[in-house]
């Protein structure tokens, strides 16, 4: 990536803003830094992706950004995730009030549905199975011809699909309404994460001004109607959704390089959340938060904690790239209460030890 940006631009790339899905964890930042390192870059901020839609959005005016306390959501469909975010606008400055996520909800899903429509629909027509035995072979060229229709289907209302592979001769046309019907399910559930970002931030429908698209199946034409319907307003994509998390991502860039000079940063300032909570581990396993998940950043916690027996200690740590996050003790990621998927941040603390005389 670093050789073909050098090629594109004819310089030598040095600083570089990453862009990563919202609900990514922590581990997953950190990996993702690492290799901006290996890759010989200086990674100057890991970014959120829907935080870089917005952002490009106010620094090309296509948002009006006057009346402070209005509400954006970015609406961030790619090829594996969904990212939901709420924006609250705040004098100029962008303050991420909600983030959700679905990392399993994106472009591939749609096609894995369309493929097994389709092959089914070709079992039924002339007994074989295109997806079993031998016939597996057909299947990247398969997914590919998929892969196109849906894309086709953006625009028009039909979309012709013709393979002939190992004697297989696979013809077929495919509706929009077809397509729409295999996957009406996993639109609604796109729908229902925007439901549960609206009611985390405490907000209804009403209290969005605008919504941005970003990522490439919000060209989907069943997304856009989606949206319009429950939000009474059809949804932004005046910054191409391909492009909008790039170009945010490059306005950062230019904020933070110190190769452009002052008076040409463009600023945009950003206040960010905590996608996941931070807290302490406690006996029995039971995890104190002290930093709820979406509080903005930079933040801090304190609590205090009793030692359940003499000279006992915990581990203390950071909440990551994004943002530094004082702890007060035994610090952990993690969803919450519930006791899933947490993982230590690191480091060490003892405190308040009886003295040992
Ligand atoms: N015209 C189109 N109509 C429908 N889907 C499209 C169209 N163009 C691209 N896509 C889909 O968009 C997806 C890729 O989007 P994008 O490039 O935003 O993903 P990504 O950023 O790589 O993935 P993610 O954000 O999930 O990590 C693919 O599934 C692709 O098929
Ligand atoms: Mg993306």
């Amino acid at each position: 990536m670093k050789s073909i940006a050098e090629k594109l631009a004819n310089d030598v790339i040095a600083d570089a803003v990453i862009t990563v899905p919202a609900h990514f964890s922590d581990s997953r930042r950190e990996a993702t830094m690492e290799a901006g390192r290996q890759a010989g870059l200086n990674v100057l901020q890991l970014m959120n992706e829907p935080t870089a839609a917005a952002v490009a959005y106010v620094y090309e005016k296509k948002i009006n950004t006057e009346s402070a306390g209005k509400n954006i959501m970015v609406f961030d469909l790619g090829g594996n995730t969904l990212d939901v975010l709420i924006i609250t606008l705040d004098s100029g400055s962008l303050l991420v009030r909600k983030v959700k996520g679905d990392s399993d909800l994106g472009g591939v899903d749609f096609d894995s549905n369309l493929i097994r429509y389709v092959a089914e629909k070709h079992r039924l027509k002339t007994g074989c199975n295109v997806l079993g035995g031998e016939n597996e072979k057909m299947f990247p060229r398969l997914r590919e011809a998929i892969v196109t229709a849906k894309h086709t289907l953006s625009t028009q209302d039909e979309a012709d699909i013709e393979l002939y592979i190992n004697d297989v001769d696979l013809n077929q046309s495919i509706l929009r309404s077809e397509f729409e019907r295999v996957n009406e399910e996993l639109f609604q559930k796109c729908m229902f994460r925007v439901e549960i970002a609206l009611r985390g931030a405490k907000m209804t429908s009403q209290d969005i001004s605008e919504v941005i698209l970003a990522g490439g199946s919000t060209r989907i034409k069943r997304v856009h109607e989606l949206l319009q319907q429950f939000f009474g307003r059809a949804p932004l994509s005046v910054v191409h959704p391909d492009e909008v998390v790039a170009h945010g991502a490059a306005v950062q860039a230019a904020f933070l390089s110190k190769l452009v000079i002052e008076k040409h940063k463009p600023k945009v300032p950003v206040c960010n959340v905590n996608p996941k909570s931070i807290g302490v581990m406690r006996s029995l396993g039971e995890m104190s938060v002290l930093i709820p998940k979406n509080s903005p950043l930079p933040a801090k916690g304190e609590l205090e904690v009793e030692c359940a027996y003499d000279y006992a200690g915990g581990c203390a740590g950071w909440g990551g790239p994004l943002g530094s996050v004082g702890s007060g003790g035994g610090a952990w990621g993690g969803c919450g209460q519930c006791g899933e998927r947490r993982r230590c941040l690191g480091g060490e603390l003892w405190a308040n030890t009886p003295d040992e005389t």
